[in-house]
């Protein structure tokens, strides 16, 4: 059982998305994805670090062949708030030519870090390029920006658990919880 509501650095979190719906729309975009992808090998390149969770469910849930990646860039430090710049921290080691292209992200805030993966891969002439995100937060995004792929839209609230962190803590919780602000 998850349990309602946590208290991460004295503020109070609620439960959100619960590891059993988590589950189960995974296992739906799984299989939108492996219809798409029919006969051809993506690769997933997972952004580091909040993705592992979701990549790691996701993959295990396709019927087509797949190979996979990670890149890392940084856009928050560790505030709750965006810093707006990205860093890259770890590059592709794939190489990306010619290739279907499944970008992997926990959660698209303002798009900053999608738009900046959509140009870094885009110089690198892949077959195609498409981008799959476990969260999105609608009203946030200041870039105007196309998700091919979304689990759940959520309210502009910060979110923890499944790969999202606070500070890097609380990454490793199966389940999704919302600040409460009161
Ligand atoms: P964007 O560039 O503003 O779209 O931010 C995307 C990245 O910021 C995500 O991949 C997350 O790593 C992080 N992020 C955005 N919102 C949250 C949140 O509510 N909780 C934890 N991390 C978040
Ligand atoms: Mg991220």
């Amino acid at each position: 059982m998850d349990s309602s509501n946590i208290i991460v650095e004295n503020l109070e979190f609620e439960l959100l998305f619960s590891e059993a719906e988590i589950q189960q729309r995974i296992g739906e975009l799984a299989e939108v994805i492996s219809q798409d992808y029919k006969g051809k090998v993506p690769i997933f390149v997972g952004v580091l670090n909040g993705a592992i969770l979701f990549l790691a469910d996701l993959i295990r849930e396709l019927s087509i062949e797949c190979e996979i990646d990670f890149i890392k860039i940084s856009s928050y430090g560790d505030k709750r708030i965006s810093s707006g710049q990205i860093t890259m921290i770890k590059d592709f080691s794939a190489d990306l030519h010619g290739r279907d292209i499944i970008v992997v992200e926990d959660i698209v805030d303002s798009g900053l870090s999608v738009s900046y993966l959509k140009k870094r891969i885009e110089s690198m002439k892949p077959a195609s390029q498409k981008f799959v995100s476990l969260l999105i937060k609608k009203e946030c995004a200041v870039v105007p920006l196309k998700i091919d792929y979304v689990g759940f839209e959520i309210e502009n609230k910060f979110v923890i658990g499944y790969g999202l962190d606070l500070a890097q803590k609380k990454r490793n919780l199966n389940a999704i919880y919302q600040i409460k602000e009161n």
